[in-house]
């Protein structure tokens, strides 16, 4: 990461018209620095990593190489997204890398969350070297850095992106959001022709459903924690407020209580819903759900997710709750 600042006479990218210049810059800028070399890019399928490669797409074409590693943790449909529109639509060079069972294998058993975390964040960094390795001719490596990220590495806040790679020696970087605010990354995406969806997607953190299905992750659990979460996500769509909540998901502790279905007692995992607003995560209040949402998100859950038997509300605001659980 370069730690130049943003220069004080840049405007603020606020409208189609200022992305569209700033994206013509761009353009000659990387063509410039990057001339017929090639780069690689890890591609999460998050607002920074997507327009990044939308820009360096339409920069370099094919001299640019995503690598998408698919840890087993990501939400539903996100990685689908990812081959969707980078391959399937913009055409590019994207190697998927499914390393599922690898990550899951590597987490069995491992109930705390700090280990977890450093397992999820080495094996990332493990799985895209052996891809690097089978790249001949790298010169650059792309970073969906953007200027929040600088101010904080700067020791405004303290960072906790165990997704994100260790400072690289052996390429050049190429990080052309580095001065942008996360809006005016969201304009040069939308610009770019990237989904809305996409480009408005909620935060997402590195480790994934890894920190949502709490303790030692298995893969039912994590099966029903995905479909509850792709539930909540649909109904919050549904009524608006996806576009309003900052941060909203399913957790689901590894612990079963006693229910009844059918006429039968039926254990099974709570889904633990939180949603919840913020400026900028260090502190965060609660979003008050519509009572008629929640009984829906409710219904829907216990009847469509196997082993999910209650659906709890956290109203725990941030502090004392951290917005995840682990
Ligand atoms: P907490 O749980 O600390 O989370 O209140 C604050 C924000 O950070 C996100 N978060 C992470 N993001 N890697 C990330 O990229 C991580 O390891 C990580 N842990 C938490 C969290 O989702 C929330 O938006």
């Amino acid at each position: 990461m370069s730690y130049n600042s943003r220069p004080s006479n840049m405007e603020r990218i606020t409208t189609p018209e200022l992305a569209e210049k700033f994206i013509a810059e761009q353009l000659d800028e990387l063509r410039a620095q990057i001339g017929d070399k090639k780069v690689l890019l890890a591609l999460s399928g998050g607002v920074d990593s997507s327009v990044v490669a939308a820009l360096l797409i339409k920069a370099v074409g094919k001299q640019l190489i995503c690598v998408h590693v698919n840890h087993g943790l990501m939400r539903k449909g996100e990685s689908e997204q990812v081959i969707e529109v980078f391959r399937n639509q913009m055409d590019a060079n994207l190697i998927y890398v499914d390393a599922t069972e690898r990550f899951l294998t590597k987490l069995e058993g491992v109930a705390d969350p700090e280990s977890k975390r450093k397992i999820i964040g080495s094996e990332f960094i493990a799985v895209f070297d052996e891809e690097k390795a089978k790249q001949s001719d790298i010169k650059f490596l792309a970073q969906g850095t953007i200027y929040p990220d600088i101010l904080e590495s700067a020791g405004v806040k303290a960072h906790h992106n165990v997704g994100g790679l260790p400072e690289e020696l052996e390429f050049e970087l190429v990080e052309p959001l580095k001065f942008l605010y996360k809006d005016e990354v969201r304009v040069v995406g939308l610009a770019l022709g990237l989904p809305h969806s996409m480009v408005f997607r909620q935060p997402f953190p590195g480790p994934g459903l890894g920190v949502r299905c709490l303790g030692a992750i298995t893969r039912d659990r994590l099966h029903a924690l995905r479909e509850a979460d792709a539930i909540l996500r649909e109904e919050f769509a549904n009524c608006g407020l996806a576009e309003k909540v900052w941060q909203y998901f399913i957790a689901v502790p590894d612990f079963k209580s006693v229910g009844v279905k059918d006429g039968k007692r039926y254990e099974g995992w709570p889904a633990v819903i939180r949603a919840v607003n913020t400026t900028d995560a260090m502190t965060a209040t609660i979003e008050e759900i519509p009572y008629p949402v929640l009984h829906k998100i409710v219904d829907r859950i216990t009847s469509e997710v196997d082993g999910i038997n209650r659906v709890v509300f956290d109203l725990t605001p941030k502090p004392i709750g951290t917005i995840e659980w682990e």
